[in-house]
C-alpha cells in the first residue's frame, strides 16, 4: 500500500474512523459495449487478427506490385481458408480458373485435391491455401527464379501470420520457394523438411494435383502423402 495512504488511514483510525466508505462513482465500470468485445475476443482471439494481417499483406502486395501481375492476368489471387489452421498447402501460381474466380486452386486441379482432402479425412474449408506466385504466368508457363524471388518474401510472411505446425508443397516450385533451392520431385516426394524460417515448422513435398491428372499412375503415391499430413500434426 503507498505509505502517504497507510499514514492517512492510521491518522483517520486513531481519531476514530472505523469504516470509510467509497463513493460508488469510483467504482470502474466497463461500458458494456467493451465488455462484449472482450468475450468475443476470447472466443476468436487469433483468427480475427491473423485474417487482419493477411488483408493488410495482400493490400501490400497490390501496392508495392514486387511480385509481378502478369500481362493477361486479371490481377492477383491471394491464399484462401482458415487462417488458424495447422496446415498450409503451397501451389505454384495461379492458374486459368483461378484468374477468373480470383481464388486459388478452384479449377480441375483444385477440385481434384479437394475430393482427395475429403478422402483422407481433410476438409478444404479447413486449411489454409496459397501460392508462391500470386497471379497468371501467361499461358500458365512454369514462374521464373527471379520471379519466385520476387514473390516469395510474402510468402514466408503469410506462414509466419498463420505460422502452421506443416507447410505441405504441391510440387517442386511450391518447395524450391520455399527452401530457396531446387529438389527434384521424382527423389524427394514424400519427404519432411524442416522450414527454414522456423524450425518448428514441418514441410512435406507431393506432387502437384494437376501432376496426377495428367498421370493417373502417381494417385496412390499422391493419397499416401495426404495420409502423412494427419501423422506429422500429431
Ligand atoms: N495450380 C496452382 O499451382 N495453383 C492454383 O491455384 C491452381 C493451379
Amino acid at each position: 500500500m503507498d505509505t502517504r495512504l497507510e499514514a492517512t488511514l492510521r491518522a483517520l483510525k486513531a481519531i476514530g474512523f472505523d469504516v470509510i466508505f467509497l463513493e460508488s462513482s469510483q467504482v470502474y465500470r466497463q461500458p458494456r459495449q467493451e465488455q462484449h468485445r472482450q468475450t468475443e475476443n476470447l472466443e476468436k482471439p487469433q483468427t480475427d487478427s491473423k485474417k487482419k494481417l493477411l488483408e493488410e499483406l495482400y493490400r501490400r502486395i497490390e501496392t508495392e506490385g514486387k511480385c509481378p501481375k502478369f500481362e493477361g492476368s486479371s490481377g492477383y489471387v491471394f491464399g484462401e481458408g482458415n487462417p488458424d489452421s495447422p496446415v498450409v498447402f503451397v501451389g505454384e501460381a495461379p492458374g486459368e480458373e483461378e484468374d477468373k474466380l480470383k481464388r486459388p486452386f478452384v479449377g480441375k486441379a483444385g477440385q481434384y485435391l479437394n475430393r482427395k482432402l475429403q478422402e483422407v479425412g481433410l476438409k478444404r474449408e479447413d486449411v489454409y491455401i496459397t501460392n508462391v506466385v500470386k497471379s497468371r504466368p501467361p499461358n500458365n508457363r512454369k514462374p521464373t527464379k527471379e520471379e519466385i524471388a520476387s514473390c516469395v518474401g510474402y510468402l514466408k510472411k503469410e506462414i509466419e501470420i498463420i505460422n502452421p505446425k506443416l507447410i505441405v508443397c504441391l510440387g517442386s516450385t511450391a518447395l524450391e520457394g520455399i527452401m530457396g533451392k531446387s529438389y527434384p520431385i521424382t527423389k524427394y516426394r514424400g519427404q519432411v523438411f524442416q522450414y527454414p524460417f522456423n524450425p518448428k515448422i514441418k514441410v512435406l513435398l507431393t506432387y502437384h494435383p494437376a501432376y496426377i491428372l495428367r498421370n493417373p499412375h502417381a494417385e496412390k503415391e499422391f493419397v499416401e502423402d495426404l495420409k502423412k499430413i494427419k501423422e506429422l500434426l500429431g
